[in-house]
């Protein structure tokens, strides 16, 4: 496409499937090299691992390491292994679960802590890391986290997966106070994307949820995992140098105005 991020190294969290791979595919397309950080290898929609495709499809190189979000060691490992492409200089926390879906009283201690561990856990965890080494190597960093409009909005049926989501966006926040000037942070807040998530999990594309959603919104259609990824590229190319601890919908213009 072009070279937005030419020279770049990106650790992609979750990027064998959905929003994370897309990220990384678009990363690559515009010259940076991705590590795939990530539980599985295969993507959950099927298709050939993303570091595969990204080497078959691109000049850019990628590499898959097994990462488990919830354990900062393995987070320690991702962010070591982009040291083969020069270094992490891009953080992307992306993995994430739904969690429990219904009454929140109903939900177990176990299926709370496992959303909270992931989402919240994981990218306090790779944030942490990732800025650790960019401080130590004296490089000029970007951390981006995908947080969620669930978030900013919580509708009931999925809060503690809302309430987790919205601690992403304030650690987004007092990340980006405490690391500049050296270190950008910012999130991005998808709406609905069309996913394994929102397809299996929450199911919600294909129920009546998706219609009435794809009504309310201003744009007129669900969002696409590339519409994610080019705000991501964005927000980590220095097309964004001067923002900094800011959060940005990509709802098709739901989030506020329905
Ligand atoms: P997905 O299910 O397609 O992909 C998620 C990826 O994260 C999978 O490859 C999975 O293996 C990985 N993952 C899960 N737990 C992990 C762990 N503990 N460690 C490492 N990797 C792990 O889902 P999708 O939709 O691509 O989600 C990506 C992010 O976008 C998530 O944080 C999600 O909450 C967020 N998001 C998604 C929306 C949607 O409608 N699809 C809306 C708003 C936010």
């Amino acid at each position: 496409m072009s070279d937005l991020l030419e020279g770049r190294t990106a650790v992609v969290t979750g990027a064998a499937s959905g929003i994370g791979r897309a990220i990384a595919r678009r990363y690559a397309e515009e010259g940076a090299d991705v590590v795939v950080a990530d539980i599985r290898k295969e993507p959950r929609l099927g298709g050939p691992p993303t570091h595969e495709r990204i080497q078959a499809e691109t000049d850019a190189d990628a590499v898959y390491c097994e990462c488990d979000v919830r354990e900062i060691d393995d987070l320690r490992a991702a962010v070591e292994a982009a040291d083969e492409f020069g270094g992490v200089d891009t953080m992307v926390n992306n993995a994430g679960v739904t969690g429990p879906i219904g009454p929140s009283h109903e939900a177990s201690v176990e299926e709370y802590e496992a959303v909270r561990a992931t989402v919240l856990d994981g990218t306090f965890y790779g944030s942490k890391v990732a800025a650790s080494k960019m401080i130590a190597d004296e490089t000029d960093g970007v951390i981006l986290n995908i947080a969620s409009s669930a978030g900013v909005e919580a509708f009931g049926g999925l809060t503690p997966y809302s309430a987790v989501k919205g601690g992403v966006r304030l650690l987004t926040y007092g990340m980006a106070a405490d690391l500049g000037p050296e270190i950008r942070v910012n999130a991005v807040l998808p709406g609905l994307i069309e996913t394994a998530i929102s397809k299996k999990d929450t199911g919600m594309i294909g129920s009546p949820v998706e219609e009435k959603l794809r009504e309310s919104t201003p744009l007129g259609r669900i969002g696409c995992p590339n519409d994610v990824a080019d705000a991501a590229v964005f927000l980590t190319s220095g097309m964004s140098g001067y923002i900094s601890g800011e959060s940005l919908l990509v709802d098709g213009g739901l989030t506020n105005t329905d």
